[in-house]
């Protein structure tokens, strides 16, 4: 959650760290800090609040010096206050560490090390660290460095350096991504290998337990008991575009991330459409045909907007490849422990492929010998690496903290694996044919949905004070209507719950008055006629309703008092349509309210703690 970056090199290291936390920012950005070092003199500058507030620090007190370590901090321990930004530094000013995870048993060792004199200067968990690698701390580094962390219990990615020893810089990682670069005039630690586009040709993905050394241009893998772990080195170029983690002309991130759907659906689709054979087909999910055919029951898993994408997945499954499918948050999961048959694989749905929770879900499923998928966004990532085989988005980095993009490629790429599994089972090589022309006119009816936004603008100026605001749908839609509220709520603050239309008059019916606007997803279909009755009741009870229908339909706007306008699409194709003005009205709202719609409170992209 937090960000990391590190370097050690031939020029000044804090303007690096500056623009790499600048593009790690989205990460965590309650305070930020680095510390350069020059001779055996170290530098340190931290703040709470935005990097600007760091950068500002900078300029007016400098950090000089060839090698440093930075962060941005998401608060787990502590509040967000210049004395628990990080880097934070052992009793002698010798040791320096940022830190991203969580110490779990940080009490008792913050306990010993009061016992033996230590004074601490921070709230943080991470400090404990600080000093113990201190403690053990008698000229080299990397061996107090590995003594420390035999004794912590949690999570960490790490970044460490030390007054004594100019120059270098130790890395460390347990469970939060960590990843090493080399490039243009040294080498680079980073949490994120976004934050070394442009200045890294080379990176190295750390795995759990290893370590790596950097200093100067050299740098060096060691395993837990410091042997020497060969490397695999990737091209950098080949999974991040320049440009990529810029918001070119658009406002924010979240706004280029919505209008970039036509983009990158056509990417999640590209090569994988396979007319010869009615099906679709992929290079990496490494199973045979025959392995294939034996999958009787898929368990999705996955957090947030990507346990929503599972939830259209769970439908998509049923009715294209006609199987049983459960969809479980991770969080959940990883701590049940179902009855799984031998038939069973876990399909783990994430953007960043380190979500802490999805990780452990997907890991103690291979320990029960289960096979493991992941559809995943970043290239790399821990998730990605650990699956038996998965299927990449291609969307490109989402930097707004609101997943939008990656939501609509994790479903459409859902949509194609149905077609897949389908096709091994019942589905005919005509439907096949048919939901392939669909998927490929996608792209299209999405850049014309984009179309909307006015429409989306003129009612997000009327409801934007509300203080609740509900989003119902029925069958593939209500997995759409949970996604429309969690877009809502964490943008702009404003209470909203998604709900089965149907379900209303179980109860939720209770909290609509004139003030508590209903978002009804409610483009023609099967259902259509159900969700018009359920649309009635609410308005019988006053509630003002705005509805996502179908282009031209005089029936809903006959009843709805706001209508958002969408193409005809299948039924199984809707939730990605209906995203669009889903995302677009939150953002609009969220606009409205003054609020930071890339940064909300509260949040940060890619939750690697628990
Ligand atoms: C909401 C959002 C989060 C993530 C969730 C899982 O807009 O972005 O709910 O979807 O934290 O993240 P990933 O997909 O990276 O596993």
């Amino acid at each position: 959650m937090c960000g990391i970056v590190g370097f050690t090199g031939r020029r000044e290291a804090s303007p690096v760290l500056l623009e790499g936390l600048r593009r790690l920012e989205y990460r965590g950005y309650d305070s930020a800090g680095l510390i350069t070092g020059t001779g055996n003199e170290l530098h340190l500058r931290k703040k709470a609040g935005r990097l600007a507030e760091l950068t500002k620090a900078v300029a007016a007190h400098p950090a000089p010096g060839c090698y440093g370590i930075s962060h941005t901090r998401w608060a787990t321990h502590g509040g967000a206050t210049d004395r628990n930004a990080h880097p934070h530094l052992d009793g002698t000013n010798t040791i320096a560490v940022v830190h991203n995870g969580v110490i779990e048993n940080f009490a008792p060792l913050k306990h010993q090390l009061r016992s033996a004199g230590v004074q601490f200067r921070s709230d943080t968990d991470t400090e404990v660290l600080a000093h113990l690698i201190g403690h053990y701390y008698v000229g080299d580094l990397v061996a107090a460095v590995r003594q420390a962390l035999t004794l912590v219990k949690g999570t960490y990615g790490i970044a460490v350096m030390s007054r004594a020893e100019p120059g270098l810089i130790v890395g460390a990682r347990l469970g939060s991504p960590l990843v090493l670069g080399v490039g243009d005039g040294g080498t680079f630690l980073a949490s994120d290998a976004n934050a070394l586009a442009g200045y890294a040709d080379k990176v190295v993905y750390l795995s759990d337990r290893q370590l790596c050394v950097l200093n100067g241009d050299d740098w060096e893998l060691r395993a837990q008991d410091l042997s020497p772990v060969t490397a695999s080195v990737h091209d950098i170029a080949h999974f991040l575009a320049d440009g990529d983690a810029e918001k070119g002309e658009f406002p924010h991130f979240m706004l280029k991330e919505i209008y970039e759907q036509p983009e990158t659906l056509a990417n999640a689709m590209r090569g994988r459409l396979d007319d010869a054979d009615s099906t679709a087909h992929f290079g990496g999910l490494n199973l045979s045909p025959q392995q294939l055919r034996q999958i009787d029951r898929v368990i999705l898993t996955a957090c947030g907007t990507s346990y929503h994408a599972g939830l259209v997945g769970e439908y998509l499954f049923e009715e294209l490849a006609r199987m049983p499918v459960e969809v479980e948050y991770a969080s959940e999961f990883r701590y049940r422990n179902p009855p799984m048959d031998r038939g069973t694989v876990v399909l783990a749905v994430t953007q960043s492929g380190e979500t802490a929770d999805t990780l452990a879900a997907l890991r103690e499923s291979k320990r029960m010998g289960h096979t493991t998928l992941a559809i995943c966004n970043t290239v790399g990532s821990t998730i990605a690496r650990e699956a038996d085989g998965g299927v990449y988005l291609h969307a490109g980095p989402e930097i707004g903290v609101a997943s939008t993009k990656a939501f609509t490629s994790q479903v459409a790429v859902m949509t194609m694996l149905a077609v897949y599994f389908g096709r091994t089972r019942h589905l005919s090589s005509i439907q096949g044919q048919r939901i392939i022309e669909e998927l490929r006119a996608l792209p299209d009816v999405v850049r014309r949905t984009l179309g909307c936004h006015d429409h989306v603008k003129r009612v997000a100026a009327k409801y934007a004070d509300a203080r609740n605001v509900l989003y119902l749908g029925r069958q593939y839609l209500y997995p759409a209507a949970l996604e429309g509220a969690l877009k809502l709520k964490e943008i702009s603050y404003i209470h909203a719950e998604g709900y089965p239309a149907a379900e209303m008059k179980h109860g939720p019916i209770a909290l609509v008055d004139e003030s508590t606007p209903s978002v009804f997803l409610v483009p023609r279909g099967n259902v259509f006629d159900k969700v018009m009755s359920n649309m009635q009741e609410i308005k019988a009870r006053g509630g003002p309703v705005i509805a996502i229908a179908s282009e031209g339909d005089a029936e809903v706007a006959a009843v709805a008092d706001d209508v958002i306008p969408i193409p005809d699409v299948p039924e199984y194709l809707q939730p990605i349509v209906v995203a669009i003005p889903l995302q677009l009205l939150a953002y609009e709202i969220a606009l409205l309210c003054g609020c930071d719609v890339d940064k909300p409170r509260n949040l940060a992209k890619s939750v690697t703690v628990e």
